[in-house]
């Protein structure tokens, strides 16, 4: 039914434990399955979503669960003055506004980018060379499954 619109089991483990504790923004809801689970381990969660017949389907899935905030639209423009946040779930929204995510981040907060090709080189990726070589952040590119990777970056500055 979620057609591959949802992170992979990996990624929803990774993102819900990075969560704990934290107030957490996440960029493309989809159909509202990662962000139940960050509930569980948030403090808080703001999930946008594009897409209406997904955020219809989100609703449903989050009814009831207190600590989740869904929006509709495009995320950087719900999310303008909101947070900072302690993580960012930055999975949906091309092309990436970095900056702007960034400026929603806390200092010491997190940004995971979920969905890479593993063993592309940093030159000439606009994703791979702002969270990995920008010097506001500190960040590491791990596998979640041999054929996929995520980027961990931590708001130093
Ligand atoms: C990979 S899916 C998100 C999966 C979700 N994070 C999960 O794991 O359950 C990407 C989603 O981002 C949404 N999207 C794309 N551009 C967006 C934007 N500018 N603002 C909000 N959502 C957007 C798409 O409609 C799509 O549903």
């Amino acid at each position: 039914m979620t057609g591959g619109a949802t992170a992979i089991p990996e990624v929803q483990a990774l993102v819900r434990v990075l969560a704990t504790g934290r107030d957490v923004a996440e960029l493309g809801a989809a159909y509202g399955e990662t962000a139940a689970l960050l509930a569980e381990t948030a403090r808080s969660v703001v999930t946008v979503e594009l897409d209406p017949g997904r955020v219809a389907v989100a609703r449903e899935r989050l009814r009831g669960i207190v600590n989740v905030e869904l929006l509709e639209g495009d995320a950087y423009e719900q999310l303008r003055g909101r947070g900072p946040f302690g993580l960012v779930f930055a999975d949906g929204g091309r092309p990436y506004d970095w900056e702007a995510v960034l400026a929603l981040t806390e200092p010491g907060g997190l940004i995971v980018k979920d969905d890479l090709s593993p063993g592309r080189p940093v030159e000439g990726d606009v994703v791979r060379e702002f969270l990995l070589r920008d010097r506001r952040l500190a960040a590491a590119e791990i596998l979640a499954t041999p054929e996929l990777a995520v980027i961990v970056a931590s708001r130093l500055r």
